[in-house]
């Protein structure tokens, strides 16, 4: 059956942030369209069900929104992968590289068991530094990557080269 719902119309584009020349790309007017919200979640379930996760990882912080309401739709676990300093206990971080600097990602050292089945989940897919970051902390626990998911994809600037798993996104942009 043909989706009526064109979730790209509730995708709003707004020039100039955070920086001057950047056209932001907000799942806000997404997220507040509920048939529109509810049809993206579906597609996102619909493919990663097919991939068989034991539990779906979100990436702070518009990736928890993502990642949830799947893995609540497929009935499988929610991990958060959240910035330094976040989460309670032991945890296992990792450090990467930004333009300027570096940023550290941590999860729960116990989050995931060895080998499991995991989908890593965001919003957005750019250069793909956030989320080449998530998987390599979540290789150092010993899960088993098999998939990055994202509701927008910015085709133009070729995040998807710079991972090694399989992506899928809903909608993308050239
Ligand atoms: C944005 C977006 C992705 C990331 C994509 O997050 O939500 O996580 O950037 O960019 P990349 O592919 O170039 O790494 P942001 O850091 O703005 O934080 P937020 O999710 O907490 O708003
Ligand atoms: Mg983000």
């Amino acid at each position: 059956m043909t989706d009526p719902i064109l979730i790209k119309d509730h995708i709003r584009q707004i020039p100039d942030f955070p920086k001057p020349g950047i056209l932001f790309y907000d799942i806000s007017t997404l997220l507040a369209h509920g048939p529109a919200w509810r049809a993206t979640v579906d597609r996102l379930a619909d493919a990663i069900g097919k991939m068989r996760p034991d539990k779906l990882i979100g990436i702070e912080s518009r990736g928890f929104l993502v990642a949830a309401p799947v893995a609540y739709r497929l009935g499988c676990g929610f991990v958060m992968v959240r910035k330094r300093g976040k989460l309670p206990g032991s945890v296992i971080p990792h450090s990467y590289e930004l333009e300027y600097g570096t940023d550290t990602v941590e999860i729960q050292t116990d989050a995931v068991k060895p080998h499991e089945r995991v989908v890593v989940l965001d919003d957005l897919l750019a250069t793909g530094g956030t989320m080449r970051a998530a998987i390599e902390l979540l290789r150092k626990v010993g899960a088993d990557v098999v998939a990055a998911a994202f509701v927008i994809e910015l085709n133009f600037l070729g995040g998807r080269h710079r991972l090694d798993v399989p992506v899928t996104s809903i909608v993308s942009y050239d």
